[in-house]
């Protein structure tokens, strides 16, 4: 009997995870080693920032990255990461991590921040405060981790204070709020920019999708805000479909999509069309899952449910 695949299962199980697999992260671990593996890459034409870390999880797969790169021309490269590193009401309710239950509500974690990126203390520089007030340190970005598209304002701070740094032709750019709930906003934002992109990868099984810059984007198009007080209902619904049109078909993070769509009606009070949208994805998603009985985990359908159900 061949018992190779049961071995390397077992292999793969039992093998020790790497250090930067062991930070405390939001990110699923295809994530993580996509990050790893973007930085290790890279060839040095540029900085790594990553905007929004947390405890560390995505610098730490990227400052690894970058020090397994072989190119004596990255050698220099740093990773930026960008964070508030303040104890909030989600922070404190992991409870897996002692030291965060040790501080209070507004209390700096930037000390366990650098504890956990001391394995490439030399790699890594951390920028703490409000990202809305900060600038890049300078310089081109050749591969960029945007976890930080939370709202509004940081969606178009990210656009006019980081995308300008961008290289034309060469810099990567992932979008980990791409498939989320919570992020419509973000879908209005990539489809203006649509010219500029090239659609590279969903990573499998999660929220991030990889872009390239294809061509330099106009200053105009980078400080041209994407606002609730600015929309067309047509422009909306295109650049939905457009989200929906890059994602593999067999993916069901594309019922994500159409939850941000209906999420983004609950946000501009629209409640009504927020419900209507979510029984409709919610059906397709159905269909979906019996035409795919392979596909692996579920779209976030159910979180925007909740909303609806609230009333
Ligand atoms: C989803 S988490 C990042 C997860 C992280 N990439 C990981 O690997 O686990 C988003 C982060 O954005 C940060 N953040 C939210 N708003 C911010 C702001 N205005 N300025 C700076 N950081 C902010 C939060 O502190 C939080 O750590």
């Amino acid at each position: 009997m061949d018992t190779s695949g049961i071995r390397r299962i077992v292999r793969n199980i039992i093998r020790p995870l790497k250090p930067w697999q062991r930070i405390p992260t939001m990110l699923h671990p295809n994530e993580l080693r996509n990050l790893h593996d973007r930085a290790k890459e890279v060839k040095g034409a540029g900085l790594i920032a990553d905007l929004g870390t947390w405890l560390g999880g995505s610098t730490g797969a990227l400052a690894a990255g970058i020090s397994a790169n072989d190119s004596p021309a990255t050698a220099k490269v740093k990773v930026h990461a960008y964070d508030l590193f303040l104890v909030d009401d989600f922070s404190k309710e992991q409870k897996l991590i002692p030291e965060i239950q040790l501080l209070n509500i507004g209390d700096s974690f930037l000390p366990t921040f650098l504890k956990h990126m001391a394995p490439w203390k030399d790699r890594v520089e951390a920028h703490q405060g409000d990202l809305t007030q900060q600038q890049w340190v300078g310089g081109p970005i050749e591969l960029m981790h945007v976890d930080i598209m939370k709202n509004w304002d940081l969606t178009n701070h990210v656009s006019s204070a980081f995308y300008p740094h961008l290289i034309p032709g060469r810099s990567i750019i992932i979008h980990q709020d791409f498939a989320h709930y919570w992020t419509g906003w973000i879908h209005l934002h990539l489809y203006r920019l649509r010219n500029y992109l090239e659609p590279v990868q969903h990573v499998p099984h999660t929220s991030s999708f990889v872009f390239r810059l294809r061509t330099a984007i106009p200053a105009e198009a980078l400080n041209r805000k994407v606002s609730p007080d600015d929309l067309d209902p047509t422009e909306v619904a295109a650049a939905f479909d457009w989200s929906r049109s890059i994602m593999p078909k067999d993916a069901v993070q594309r019922f994500t999509i159409d939850a941000a769509e209906a999420m983004l009606c609950y946000h501009l009070g629209d409640k009504a069309r927020c419900a209507a949208l979510t029984k409709k994805a919610t059906e397709a998603e159905t269909e979906f899952k019996r035409q795919y009985p392979d596909h692996i985990g579920r779209s976030e359908l159910r979180l925007v449910q909740r909303f609806v159900d609230k009333g």
